[in-house]
């Protein structure tokens, strides 16, 4: 019954025990999940195989209410399903009865009720003794158990899902191409419309057809990624390699390392993405989507065009070429693309030099990949007269091997960032020894010329682009790379995108209704999203230049910060213009609108008041100490301080924090932001900042809490003294009762009352030294300890503060919130 020679020799002989040694066996495999079967074993319908790493897990499934069950791989630990492979895509099993089964010479099949076989690998090499494995990659995999080899692997039949350690590309010598496809529907896993494939005519590069139809192309590969792709070669989280042998050629990507799981997906709508999963969102959060705006479109501009979706229209000739047919291109019909406006002649013609593009498609080039410098390129260009541009193969050494264009050049669009440099064969009575940046600009005057001159109507062409407008708008609405986020933002983050017509509809098209406060940088929204959850939308105003850098600053801090005293941040959104961040909703606002509101001070009774300084003091040890990163907030004030339903305190806006690495407890900053009132001297004066300094803040707050009083504007007739000022004199008269809040209506326990001024004093003396850290803070108000002597506050009196605000008042943060300074010291 058994192949497996180890069970043959424990068993040798010995009829009864090997029989119950099976059982056995078989009760272990059924009840703890194994990652391999042999031939003796099957994997019915409810079964399943886990990888070691329990990462992912093989066995049958359905989708949605369809009753066709698919064997699959999924993974494992998480909630929502995400089936990497399916073996039987295009033959379902229609009911519970399937078995998975692998047999000698090494086939795995799926064998259905009547034991027909619905489904079975391919067979390369027979092995006699086979066993199907699941490993920690995904793969699934069948060898010999005697042999390290695999003869069948599942990562050579990817369906729409590329995992780390799938090769797409081609065996030349088999001529069996590795490429994905989309599923047909959510809901049906047969091959869809889409297909991406490394391509080898030419120069490889990457090129998704819908059916033969090319739809976009990614590439070609330059070395160190794909050109007109992000450069992302210096992340270190992340790789992609495309390796070209005299056999076969072979693309790679993915995740370095298993702390994430991550994939890339083809979707049935032929959408790439990327994404990692989140397990703080418990959602799959993409970094990439593709296309990625209407200038991925293949093509979009015709030979010899480029597109710059900065642009409109997004369509331009490159620099000395021009329309073909100007009076389509004049209807926007960029097809025909454009021309040389002198013609070449071969001899005696020059190359001049277009900069920041992506390479155009590369299926009609040669190449050549020994190391040559660009001169030598040149002079094997001008050679061959078919040759129309060449540029360097390989940009990570310098000048390894040569890249060769023959025919039209076509799909080349203008990069901000990481775009490439190609040198077009130009006549030589063509002005100019070097070409300048191919952004659309020096044509896009042209265009419109011609625009105006043909007979089109004006009114044709402004309809024409008022539709581009709205298609392009709705391409690009889930695309999270925009503008100030770039791709390595929006990955690091790990946040769930959220887009603008959702946040729209969510916030009912922003309506001044809705509009819950005026934040640092901008309004913040109540929403609703479909779903019923209720959602705060921070969004940046338009004018706030200053408020990008914060929000990005807080995208990237928050989202890898989690606790119970900070709040939640639920996704953001980018696009075009709009900058926004999605928090859960606090029903009961900032802590500030209750406790300096005269009636509404009022539901804060002394213990509410102690849990919610408790929280702070808790949520700020997470940011000191507990958290991956150190973190200072920079700005802790009541104004920051939510409220939940239940009155639980959650620090917010981390657009002023800092992310310390290391042993590293203070740093200096020339740009000192921060709150009046809550600004330690050390800071406001020489911009050192350090967990002290928010130390201080919290201390600030603390007396905020007891006494009922903004520190800042605190005035009593009989003296000149702040908030602080007025504690520590209450203090040294040991008067502390007299700070409370007299709302409280001497409802306290005063001891607490008293511990709690006391440790607020510690937190604002003066030195930064002397201050407690928070881990100090939490244990003095948690425990009947005894307290050190508080020493004089810094700030303490009105008169003390005296900051030169003159150096520069034209700041353009200095207007976004009348409590918050900021200038630049002059030091
Ligand atoms: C399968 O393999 C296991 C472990 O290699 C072995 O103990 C067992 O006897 C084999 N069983 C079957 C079910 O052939
Ligand atoms: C699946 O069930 C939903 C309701 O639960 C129904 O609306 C839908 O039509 C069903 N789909 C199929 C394919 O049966
Ligand atoms: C299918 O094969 C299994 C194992 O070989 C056998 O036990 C079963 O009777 C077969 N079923 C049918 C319907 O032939
Ligand atoms: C099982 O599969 C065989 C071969 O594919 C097929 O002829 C047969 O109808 C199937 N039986 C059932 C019950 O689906
Ligand atoms: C299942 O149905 C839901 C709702 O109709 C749909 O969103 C989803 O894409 C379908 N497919 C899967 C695999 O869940
Ligand atoms: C995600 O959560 C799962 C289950 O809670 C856990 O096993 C896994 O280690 C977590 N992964 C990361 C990267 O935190
Ligand atoms: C806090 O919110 C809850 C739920 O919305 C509400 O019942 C309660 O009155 C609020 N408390 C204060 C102090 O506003
Ligand atoms: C702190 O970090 C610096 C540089 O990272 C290192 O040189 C120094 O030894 C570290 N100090 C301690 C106490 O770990
Ligand atoms: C906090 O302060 C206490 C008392 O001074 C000290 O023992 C402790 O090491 C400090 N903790 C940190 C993380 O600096
Ligand atoms: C304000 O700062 C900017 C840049 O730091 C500087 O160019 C400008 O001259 C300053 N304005 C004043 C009034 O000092």
């Amino acid at each position: 019954m058994s192949n497996s020679k180890k069970l043959k020799t424990s068993a040798a002989g010995m009829d009864k025990f090997r029989n119950q040694f099976l059982l056995i066996y078989f009760l272990l495999i059924r009840s703890t999940s194994s990652d391999t079967i042999n031939a003796s074993a099957r994997i019915t319908d409810g079964e399943t195989l886990v990888s070691s790493n329990g990462v992912f897990e093989l066995g049958f499934f359905n989708l949605n209410n369809s009753t066709n069950r698919y064997v699959g791989i999924w993974y494992s630990q998480i909630s929502v399903p995400t089936y990497v492979w399916v073996a039987n895509r295009e033959s379902p099993l229609t009911d519970r009865f399937g078995v998975l089964t692998v047999t000698a010479p090494g086939v795995l099949a799926i064998l259905n009720r009547t034991n027909g076989t619905v489904w079975s690998s391919s067979l390369t090499t027979p092995a006699p003794n086979p066993i199907a494995q699941l490993l920690d990659s995904g793969n699934l995999i069948v060898k010999d158990a005697d042999d390290d080899r695999f003869t069948w692997q599942s990562f050579d039949y990817p369906c729409d899902t590329l995992l780390s350690g799938i090769r797409l590309g081609w065996n030349y010598v088999t001529s069996v191409e590795t490429y994905i496809s989309s599923w047909k529907s959510d809901d049906d896993p047969a091959k869809g419309e889409y297909s991406s494939h490394v391509d080898p005519t030419g120069y490889p590069q990457m090129l998704l057809k819908k059916g033969d139809i090319i739809q976009y192309r990614i590439g070609p590969w330059n070395g160190l990624y794909w050109s007109g792709a992000p450069d992302t070669s210096n992340d270190p989280t992340y790789f992609l390699s495309l390796q070209i042998f005299p056999n076969e050629v072979r693309y790679t990507e993915g995740i370095i390392g298993d702390s994430v799981l991550s994939m890339s997906r083809l979707n049935p709508n032929g959408e790439g993405v990327r994404s990692t999963w989140n397990n703080r969102t418990n959602s799959w959060a993409s970094y990439t989507n593709l296309p990625v705006d209407n200038c991925d479109n293949y093509a979009r501009c015709g030979p010899h065009g480029s597109c710059n979706a900065g642009t409109s229209p997004s369509c331009g000739c490159l620099e000395r070429f021009v329309p073909r047919d100007p009076e389509s291109w004049g209807r926007t019909d960029w097809s025909d693309g454009c021309v040389r406006r002198i013609s070449l002649s071969c001899n005696g013609d020059k190359f001049l030099k277009y900069s920041a593009i992506k390479l155009p498609d590369t299926r009609n080039t040669t190449y050549n990949v020994e190391r040559r410098s660009l001169a030598e390129c040149q002079v094997d260009c001008a050679r061959d007269c078919s040759c129309v541009a060449y540029t360097q193969l390989n940009i990570s050494g310098d000048g390894s091997g040569c890249l060769f264009y023959h025919g039209d050049l076509i799909d080349i669009r203008a990069m901000a960032s990481s775009g490439q440099d190609l040198y077009i064969r130009m006549a030589a009575s063509e002005p100019g020894d070097v070409a300048g940046t191919s952004r659309n600009g020096g044509n896009r005057g042209r265009t419109r010329t011609i625009v105006i001159a043909s007979t089109t109507s004006l009114v044709v062409v402004v309809f024409v682009c008022l539709i581009f407008f709205y298609v392009y708008g709705r391409r690009r609405k889930n695309d999270p790379i925009v503008g100030l986020f770039s791709a390595t933002h929006v990955k690091e983050a790990d946040l769930p995108f959220f887009s603008l017509p959702t946040v729209m509809k969510a916030t009912d098209n922003f309506s001044n209704k809705n509009k819950l406060g005026e934040g640092g940088f901008g309004p913040v929204y109540r929403g609703v999203l479909e779903d019923g959850q209720e959602i705060a939308v921070k969004r940046l105003s338009k004018t706030s230049r200053q408020g990008v850098n914060e929000l990005r600053n807080e995208v990237m801090l928050i989202a890898k910060l989690q606790h119970r005293n900070l709040v939640r941040t639920l996704g953001f959104c980018a696009q075009g213009e709009e900058y926004m961040l999605i928090y859960e909703y606090m029903p009961n606002h900032s802590l500030d609108l209750t406790l300096f509101d005269k009636e509404k001070s009022r539901l804060l009774d002394w213990q509410k008041r102690f849990d919610i300084i408790n929280g702070i003091a808790k949520g700020l040890l997470y940011l000191h100490q507990d958290s991956r990163l150190r973190i200072i907030h920079r700005d802790l004030k009541a104004s920051n301080i939510l409220l939940d339903a239940d009155m639980i305190p959650k620090i917010s806006d981390f657009g002023l924090a800092r992310s310390f690495g290391g042993n590293q407890t203070e740093a200096q900053t020339r740009r000192v932001v921060g709150t009046y009132g809550y600004m330690s001297p050390e800071y406001a004066i020489d911009g050192l900042f350090s967990v002290k300094s928010d130390v201080f803040s919290f201390g600030v707050l603390v007396l905020e809490l007891v006494s009922g009083h903004r520190n800042r504007g605190f005035i009593l007739n009989d003296h000149n003294l702040n908030l602080l000022g007025h504690a520590w004199s209450l203090y040294k008269e040991d008067n502390l009762r007299k700070l409370v809040d007299p709302c409280l209506d001497e409802a306290f326990d005063l001891g607490q009352v008293e511990r709690a001024i006391h440790v607020g004093l510690l937190c604002v003396q003066n030195s930064p030294d002397d201050r407690p850290n928070m881990s100090s803070v939490v244990f003095m108000l948690g425990n009947e300890v005894a307290l050190p002597q508080a020493k004089q506050p810094g700030f303490f009196t009105e008169r003390d503060i005296s900051i030169d605000h003159s150096s520069n008042s034209s700041n353009p943060t200095a207007s976004h919130n009348q409590l918050t300074i900021t200038w630049t010291q002059g030091r």
